[in-house]
């Protein structure tokens, strides 16, 4: 992989691994360890993969992207989640240029095909004194499998499924990363997604669209009208009036099942 990559500082360097607990964890302690910005943590299996909402992540030998980035942004603490958001475009931008395949966003940072969910991402981060120390951006790809165990509640798909043929893994990974740094960039240097907002809400599966905003204290129903440039979702009521939606707060589902 290191030679097909044209990056400068995404997966420069890469720890690879057989198995690993989550690549999300060995991320951290590749920090401690002193390890750059931009350091790849890639696993062919994760026995105790991390998915949102503390959920787990099955990730099976072989079959999927599971890595995680290691990012020291020079940013507040807050604009940390916009990440998330940077790397579900890096994801789909990569895939088609990899595998030609289009595929969308369901906000804030899961990607989708066909309504099913290809790709989870997991941001974690620890801060200092009003400082980010870092930045872990976990992606998990379903990329070879050709079924899902039941618990994905047939809400999950593979690029294998979606194209009809496998797909080589580490072309996918260096598309990425190079999406994802030229993107960063951008959202480093604006200190929000007001460079990036467009393109992201050309790719949203949920624009123009009906969505349930699944708030455990008031869940709503609106239209989905983008996101603004802190990533946040704007929905408009039934009666003419806009809520923002914050991203890492709730979920949002579409009106007939996950993403649609
Ligand atoms: C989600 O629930 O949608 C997020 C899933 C994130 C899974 C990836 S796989 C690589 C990285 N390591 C982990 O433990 N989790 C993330």
């Amino acid at each position: 992989m290191e030679r097909q990559l044209k990056t400068r500082w995404a997966g420069r360097v890469i720890r690879q691994f057989e198995d690993i607990d989550s690549t999300n964890l060995e991320a951290v302690r590749q920090f401690k360890e002193g390890a750059p910005h931009g350091t790849l943590v890639i696993a062919e299996s994760q026995a105790a993969g991390k998915g949102r909402l503390g959920r787990a992540w099955i990730s099976p030998e072989g079959t999927g992207i599971w890595m995680s980035l290691l990012l020291k942004p020079a940013l507040a603490p807050w604009s940390a989640s916009m990440l998330t958001l940077v790397c579900a475009m890096a994801v789909t931008k990569g895939i088609r240029e990899a595998a030609g395949l289009e595929t969308q966003i369901k906000w804030p940072n899961d990607v989708v095909w066909n309504g099913r969910k290809l790709c989870g991402i997991l941001t974690e981060m620890s801060t200092r004194e009003q400082e980010i120390r870092y930045v872990v951006t976990g992606v998990g790809i379903n990329v070879n499998m050709t079924e899902f165990p039941e618990q994905a509640g047939g809400q999950a798909v593979s690029l294998r499924q979606a194209l009809g043929h496998p797909v080589e893994r580490e072309t996918l990974i260096a598309r990425i990363l190079e999406a994802f740094e030229a993107y960063y960039e951008v959202f480093e240097a604006a200190e929000d997604l007001s460079g990036l907002r467009d393109a992201y809400n050309r790719q949203l599966v949920n624009l123009g669209r009906q969505v349930k905003v699944l708030d455990p204290m008031e869940p709503f129903q609106g239209e989905a009208l983008g996101i603004d440039s802190q990533g946040n979702l704007l929905v408009k009521m039934p009666d003419g009036g806009i809520r923002t939606v914050r991203s890492g707060e709730v979920s949002v589902r579409g009106i007939y099942g996950y993403a649609l």
